[in-house]
């Protein structure tokens, strides 16, 4: 059935992405973005991708008055909350920051939700709450303890969730832990956008093959992994859309409280992920081998079974297609937007 989905942070990378799916499935869409990390670019390419229009507001998640206005004059059905800072690094040099958008912000959501019908929402959470105490594959019901101030503001509001919806009957809300979204559309038209030097593997990994930066360093090659290289859960930002439509379609049929897991459950080293690439784009790309990085761990694996059984979410897309689809993305836009 169609609905009204209010989406904070829709003009990012998993929020434009979402964005295609969920209007190729008939939702309409009113987008909240600040766009400090997104494009209106984007949200023009979503509408061309499928020929469908969307409402934009720009706003911050900060200005509860703002923000408050836009959600009551859209009315939504439920609310996607995707607006947030990202950086695990920066979160160490200046948490305030991180606790006053990610915790701050994602308070005024459910504040401003209050003052409408709408009591369900999603949230974007990390496969980072888990930390380093876990045996992968991880479960849902593992142990929790983030290492950043970023991965903190992710499980407090999860917290803040769970209080949420047992104060209130009418109140539902499921946190996705993602694990390693990769890639970009099949398109090329909508991808990942790194402002500055990127932080994560893939998008460096394009920079390099792309003759942007000269080579790409490996943190750590002894690791207790098989080839010596940290093992990720990547999944591709397609199939991580997806899973986004489904929450939306199973929200009702679900706890009224539920976490899970979006990630393939198979594991990839920082190597093989390379060789793909190469295999894939025809390019060597050089590389250096260097320390590990610190708060890093070995292996970060979901155990996807919930979500399977919960949401009939599987991934489809393989590493090839992650590869494919971000150098393809890269290449048609070099300098991104
Ligand atoms: P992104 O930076 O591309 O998208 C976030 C969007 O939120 C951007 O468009 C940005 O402009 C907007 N935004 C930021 N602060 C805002 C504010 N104060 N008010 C309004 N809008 C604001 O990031 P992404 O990779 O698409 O991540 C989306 C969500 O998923 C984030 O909450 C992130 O923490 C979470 N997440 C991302 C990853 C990942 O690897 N990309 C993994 C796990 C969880
Ligand atoms: C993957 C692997 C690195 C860059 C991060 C966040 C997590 C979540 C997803 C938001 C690791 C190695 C990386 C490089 C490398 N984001 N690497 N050279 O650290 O698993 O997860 O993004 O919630 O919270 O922490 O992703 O892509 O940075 O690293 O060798 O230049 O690649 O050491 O083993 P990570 P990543």
């Amino acid at each position: 059935m169609s609905k009204k989905v209010f989406v904070t942070g829709g003009a990012g990378y998993i929020g434009s992405h979402t964005c295609v799916e969920l209007l190729k499935s008939n939702h309409s869409i009113m987008v909240y973005d600040n766009l400090s990390n997104g494009s209106l670019e984007a949200l023009k390419r979503v509408e061309t991708l499928t020929n469908k229009k969307l409402k934009f507001v720009e706003g911050d998640i900060c200005n509860f008055d703002f923000l408050e206005q836009s959600i009551c004059e859209f009315q939504p059905d439920i609310v996607l909350h995707f607006a947030g800072l990202k950086a695990v690094g920066e979160s160490v040099t200046d948490p305030l920051r991180y606790y006053e958008v990610n915790l701050k912000g994602s308070l005024n959501i459910l504040g401003a939700m209050s003052l409408t019908k709408c009591n369900k929402l999603v949230f974007s959470s990390s496969a980072t709450v888990y930390g380093d105490k876990n045996v992968p594959p991880y479960k849902e019901t593992g142990q929790l303890q983030p290492v950043s101030p970023y991965g903190r503001t992710k499980l407090i509001f999860e917290q803040i969730l769970q209080d949420w919806v047992k104060s209130d009957k009418k109140h539902r809300a499921i946190a996705l832990r993602y694990f390693n979204p990769v890639g970009a559309h099949e398109s090329g038209m909508i991808g990942e956008n790194p402002q500055d030097k990127p932080d994560n593997l893939m998008p460096f990994l394009a920079q390099v093959a792309c003759k942007k930066r000269q080579y790409l360093s490996i943190f750590g090659i002894d690791y207790p992994t098989k080839d010596g290289t940290g093992v990720r859960d990547f999944i591709h930002v397609t199939d991580l859309a997806l899973g986004h439509a489904k929450a939306i379609e199973k929200i009702e049929r679900l706890e009224r409280f539920q976490i899970l897991n979006l990630g393939t459950g198979k594991g990839t080293t920082v190597l093989e992920l390379i060789k793909s690439f190469e295999t894939s784009t025809g390019i060597k790309v050089p590389l250096r081998f260097v320390a590990r990085r610190a708060g890093d761990v070995a292996i970060s694996l979901a155990d996807p079974t919930e979500a399977e059984n919960l949401l009939n979410f599987k991934c489809e897309k393989t590493i090839q297609d992650m590869c494919v689809d971000e150098w393809n993305w890269q290449t048609k836009n070099p300098n991104g937007y």
